[in-house]
């Protein structure tokens, strides 16, 4: 399996972000020449140097990337590495100084300060010796500090005391090598760690109240993990350094969206209900619509991933990666997507940049060179389990708009209202793109904005933006300019910390704290492994899971179901009446709060404030607010502690100062401690500010919304049965990996 993997030499890449130059400086430098140096904004000390303590290092090494089906192993090898402990400046008189460091007269170092209207202090670099295509900088850190952001991050929401690689990849199943999900997965190449994440961004907000934008999309790491110092290393050519300070961490986080690019508000249809993942064909889809609306389910609308059509592999059913109507699947789509419409419902559907070499699309897009290329010049194919796929090169132009064509045509005019717009990891390092000109391993973090934007140019060209929605995984600085929602990717279907329903959680967060403030997450969760009954243990969804996640869901701007990679060894929302009434009476409370997350929604469009915060973002003078991870601000008036692991009634909740009323029964609280309150299946822990002029709305909810009585047979923490042959979306093929993991075992 090994032998699958690439090695390759190190290249560059900067974007760089226009931006007009300020009249005065908006930091400062302070230097004893040969001594030390500082440089601060206002009284927000970044930089210090010292000649045994150096703020910049230079070193030479090999970068090397092994891929297994976007899972990356990063090999990065320094062989050298020497820090810069002398110094001269330059002073500027207007906006800018110059600092030279060096080591004797092996290498120097330029190192250009300046401020520009929207950052008072940009740092750029240049490197005198071409040999040394490592850089480290260093940024003055206190032991005790908090940092935030670094895109969407899953496992911590204060990032400290790790290392962060910036990589775009797989999240990997498990993401926690203590656990024995990411044991076996890693056996196959699939497993996860703390850090791997879709949408991973060198961008951090510290509590010292300034954020750090690294303006390059070549590999960074984020090392956080020094007491001190935080120490950013680029490989290759240095971008730009970014820092701002504001007041508070709600404005610096506005501050980061405003500049990245803020999204759009979301379609009022989507307030309307749940969104049904379901699949299966016309008459499945139209089944479970008739069932959901019986058993009391308000939706918006159906999401059929499978509207292409589906192939037969040994592992089971798999998508067909060839992005058109396929009619014999779905009999008489275009006239029931019209009568679902007029019905107040609307069809999405499923689409990503890689295209299977039986399919028509793939034809076109080979005849007009609109595929990333190998290095002899032919389609780059890749294996994605018994089908080879060419991937869209969305580098040129010419193939972005033939691809955008593709789904102004086969998707927009067929009159869908949305799409998942999967995956964006994968660019093959060693991949040729943009005519020849650059390398994968170049453009491989600028990816999935360019997936994003080839999305949104569909969909503003066709003047539907604001009533198509589409939810894209992948992303990079800049994704929000494109993207019309994030969702979390593929969770397991478990309560892990690491990788189940509790990771949603600061991964909202902290991707609220990277510029992307409304995103959501698969109801249920996705990576299934009903094959791990042979080792011991199962990775099936149970009724408990399912439910606990919709009632999480209500507390995020969309309320998406999805059946995971094995349908039928999940529970489903239509798994029983049961489970689809409950699921329903949750589905009608995210309807019922509708107006209030439309008001936040609108507020991140407007100001880049994002939908879920942190605590303490609204209550930064509040020590104990900085300390909880699994609670947070859904809008400004409403706190929420979803329930993240199974067989519990009760949670222990921390709320602020401030009179609260909890949503389930009539108790008022006065803030500033930990509270305990019930929270049995169907009631998630939410409490809103007294005061709150949507008081009315939340203080109906426990009328209005009456458990359904449990039936007897009900038992919420069993596990269910079910056969595998489920279909997969399966961007990793999880499946396939631990099919052949056990074949290893057992062979
Ligand atoms: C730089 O900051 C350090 C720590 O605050 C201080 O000890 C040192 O004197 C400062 N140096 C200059 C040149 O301002
Ligand atoms: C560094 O700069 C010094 C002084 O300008 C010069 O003498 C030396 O050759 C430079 N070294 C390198 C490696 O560029
Ligand atoms: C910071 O946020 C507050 C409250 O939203 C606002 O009044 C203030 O103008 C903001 N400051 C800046 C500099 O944006
Ligand atoms: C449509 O999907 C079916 C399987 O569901 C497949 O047999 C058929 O080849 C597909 N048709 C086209 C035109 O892709
Ligand atoms: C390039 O891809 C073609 C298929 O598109 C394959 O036949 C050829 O072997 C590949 N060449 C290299 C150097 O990988
Ligand atoms: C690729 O490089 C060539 C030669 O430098 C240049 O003429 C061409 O415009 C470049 N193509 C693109 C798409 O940038
Ligand atoms: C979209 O709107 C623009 C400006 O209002 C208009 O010029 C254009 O024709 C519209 N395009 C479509 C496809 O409706
Ligand atoms: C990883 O798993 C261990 C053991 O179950 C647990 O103690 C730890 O909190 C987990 N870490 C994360 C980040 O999920
Ligand atoms: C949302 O507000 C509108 C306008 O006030 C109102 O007509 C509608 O009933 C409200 N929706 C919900 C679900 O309460
Ligand atoms: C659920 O919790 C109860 C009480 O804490 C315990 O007796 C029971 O064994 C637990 N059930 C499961 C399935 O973990």
């Amino acid at each position: 399996m090994l032998g699958l993997g690439y090695i390759f030499t190190v290249v560059i890449l900067v974007t760089t972000t226009p931006s007009v130059s300020a009249d005065t400086k908006g930091y400062s430098l302070k230097y004893d020449i040969g001594k030390n140096l500082n440089v601060s904004i206002g009284n927000t000390l970044i930089f210090s140097h010292t000649p045994q303590s150096p703020m910049v290092f230079v070193g030479a090494g090999q970068l090397n990337f092994r891929e297994f089906r976007g899972n990356f192993f990063i090999n990065n090898y320094v062989e050298d590495r020497i820090g810069l402990p002398s110094f001269t400046v330059s002073e500027g008189t207007g906006n800018q100084d110059t600092i030279y460091f060096s080591y004797g007269n092996m290498v120097n170092l330029t190192m250009v300060l300046s401020s520009t209207n929207l950052h008072p202090l940009q740092v750029s670099v240049t490197i005198s010796n071409p040999i040394f295509n490592d850089f480290w900088l260093r940024i003055v850190a206190t032991p005790e500090e908090q940092v935030f952001g670094l895109g969407e991050q899953f496992s911590y929401l204060n990032l400290r005391h790790k290392n962060y690689p910036i990589w775009t990849r797989e999240q990997g199943v498990g993401r926690n090598k203590s656990d024995i999900v990411t044991f076996f997965a890693d056996k196959a190449l699939a497993g996860g760690d703390y850090h791997t994440t879709y949408f991973p961004q060198p961008t951090f907000i510290s509590d010292r109240k300034y954020y750090c934008h690294y303006d390059g999309t070549n590999y960074v790491e984020v090392n956080l993990q020094p007491l001190t110092f935080h120490e950013i290393y680029v490989n290759g050519d240095v971008g730009n350094f970014l820092f701002k300070t504001e007041s508070s961490i709600k404005n610096l986080t506005q501050q980061l969206a405003k500049f990245l690019g803020l999204q759009p508000e979301l379609p009022d249809w989507v307030y309307t209900g749940a969104i049904l993942g379901v699949q299966g064909g016309t008459d499945v889809m139209l089944q479970r619509y008739k069932n959901a609306k019986k058993n009391g389910v308000p939706v918006s609308a159906i999401w059929i991933q499978d509207w292409a059509g589906v192939l037969k592999t040994s592992f089971g059913s798999r998508l067909f990666w060839d992005w058109k109507w396929n009619s014999t699947l779905y009999p008489d789509l275009k006239n029931k997507i019209k009568s679902l419409k007029d019905d107040g419902v609307r069809v999405l559907a499923y689409i990503n940049p890689n295209l299977n070499t039986n399919g028509e699309l793939f034809k076109q897009a080979a005849q007009g060179g609109y595929l990333v290329k190998n290095n002899s010049g032919q389609p780059y194919l890749t294996d994605f389990g018994e089908f080879y796929c060419g991937t869209v090169d969305l580098t040129s132009e010419a193939a972005k708009q033939w691809y955008k064509g593709v789904i102004q045509t086969n998707m927009i005019d067929l009159g869908l209202s949305g799409w998942m717009a999967d995956f964006g990891e994968y660019l093959p390092p060693d991949g040729v793109v943009f005519q020849g000109n650059l390398t994968g391993r170049e453009v491989h973090n600028k990816w999935p904005v360019a997936w994003a934007e080839v999305n949104r140019m569909a969909i503003n060209e066709r003047n539907v933006t604001g009533d198509v929605v589409f939810w894209t995984r992948s992303g990079g600085a800049g994704s929000g300019k494109y993207t019309t929602i994030m969702w979390a990717g593929d969770q397991n279907v478990d309560f892990s910390y690491g990788d189940g329903l509790p990771s949603t959680i600061p991964a909202a967060l902290n991707l609220g704290m990277s510029g992307i403030g409304i995103t959501h997450f698969d109801i249920g969760g996705y990576t299934t492994a009903s094959q791990y009954k042979a080792l011991g243990f199962a990775l099936v969804r149970t009724e408990e899971l399912l439910l606990r996640s919709a009632e999480a869901a209500i507390f995020t701007p969309m309320f998406r179901s999805h059946e995971g990679n094995q349908p039928k060894a999940n529970v489903q929302f239509y798994s029983s009446e049961y489970i689809e009434k409950c699921f329903g009476r949750l589905a009608s409370i995210f309807v019922h709060i509708s107006n209030y997350t439309k008001n936040y929604v609108r507020d991140n469009a407007l100001f880049g404030t994002p939908v879920q915060r942190p605590l303490f973002m609204e209550f930064p003078d509040d020590p104990t607010a900085w300390t909880i991870t699994y609670q947070y601000m859904f809008g400004s008036d409403v706190l929420v502690a979803p329930v993240i692991e199974s067989n519990v009634s009760t949670m222990n909740v921390y709320l602020p100062s401030g009179q609260w009323s909890y949503i389930w029964d009539s108790t008022d609280y006065t803030g500033s401690k930990f509270v305990t309150v019930n929270a049995p299946l169907g009631k998630p822990p939410a409490f809103f500010k007294k005061n709150s002029v949507w008081a009315d709305v939340f203080s109906e909810i426990k009328t209005k919304f009456p458990l359904i009585p449990v039936p007897v047979t009900f038992s919420s923490t069993s596990k269910p049965g079910g056969n595998t042959n489920g279909v997969y979306r399966d961007s990793i093929s999880v499946t396939l990996v631990l099919i052949s993991l056990l074949r290893s075992i057992f062979i």
